[in-house]
């Protein structure tokens, strides 16, 4: 399977393409395709995922989680509250929140729709000794199996960018989420100046090189600087929090914009 791996060579199916805003691997014709795509490649890098993702980071990935986490303080020590850390991957914005709860027990919960890292997740957990207190499910970001208004926070880090469909994963982030419930959603950004042309190089030329190296896998460390392109910039990623129900929307950048948490709270 390849992947889209530049913007100007799109070979997105055209009319999918102007129809909704969200990732477009290549060959993807609908959301159901492309969310299948998305599926396949991050099953395809499940085993090198956490390795990867601190090398090409430089461990800072450790510090966005925290920093994530710990915005949610208020959330996380509510003994009763609900938690959903969504496209949770291996699991380690899951861990980050659990560990921001000190001794109250609230019910956190990672979801993601790759089987492969889920395992991983699950694995980490009995390791790690949180085992009792983390639950993982299988579950579709833009059909979550839970009621309107279940969660108290929702949070997703570099998750939500992979939807198929931006919108319809605000639409229903926002269906599950209690009214005052908040949202964080941690991800890449670009930044600008001449740390941002710095950066573009690693980003586009010297990131894919390697992730293809260590993972053996050709496609998704080129999709992942293209995905970063497609995605909606703060602004206007902004307007669609706001059309989705959300107030309080802000974004905060971390580290000079390469990666950046938005935060809203849903409305009454
Ligand atoms: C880049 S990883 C992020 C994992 C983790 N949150 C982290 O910070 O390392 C993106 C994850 O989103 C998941 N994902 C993408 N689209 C999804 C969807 N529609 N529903 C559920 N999970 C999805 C992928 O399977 C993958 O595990």
């Amino acid at each position: 399977m390849r992947y889209e791996s530049w913007r100007g060579i799109n070979t997105v199916d055209k009319e999918f393409d102007s129809r909704v805003v969200g990732a477009a691997p290549v060959g993807a014709r609908d959301r159901d395709s492309a969310a299948r795509a998305v599926r396949e490649m991050f099953t395809s890098i499940a085993p090198r995922y956490d390795l990867l993702n601190h090398v090409l980071s430089f461990n800072i990935d450790k510090l966005w989680w925290w920093r994530t986490a710990r915005k949610f303080d208020a959330i996380l020590r509510r003994p009763k509250a609900r938690v959903l850390d969504l496209c949770c991957g291996t699991g380690d914005m899951t861990f980050a929140l659990s560990r921001r709860t000190g001794s109250q027990t609230p019910q956190i919960l990672g979801a993601d729709f790759s089987h492969a890292m889920l395992q991983r997740a699950s694995a980490k957990s009995a390791q790690k000794g949180r085992a009792a207190t983390l639950r993982w499910i299988e579950a579709d970001a833009l059909r979550l199996p839970f009621p309107d208004g279940h969660f108290d926070l929702v949070t997703s880090a570099f998750g939500f960018r992979n939807l198929a469909d931006y919108d319809a994963g605000l639409r229903e982030i926002a269906r599950v989420l209690a009214p005052g419930g908040e949202f964080g959603i941690l991800d890449f950004g670009e930044p600008g100046g001449v740390l941002g042309s710095f950066y573009r190089v690693y980003f586009k030329k010297v990131l894919p090189a390697i992730g293809t190296v260590i993972s053996g896998v050709k496609g998704p460390y080129a999709y992942l600087p293209a995905s970063v392109e497609r995605f909606p910039a703060p602004d206007e990623m902004m307007n669609r929090l706001h059309q989705a129900g959300f107030r309080e929307v802000s974004w905060t950048p971390y580290s000079f914009g390469i990666a950046g948490l938005y935060r809203g709270v849903k409305s009454a």
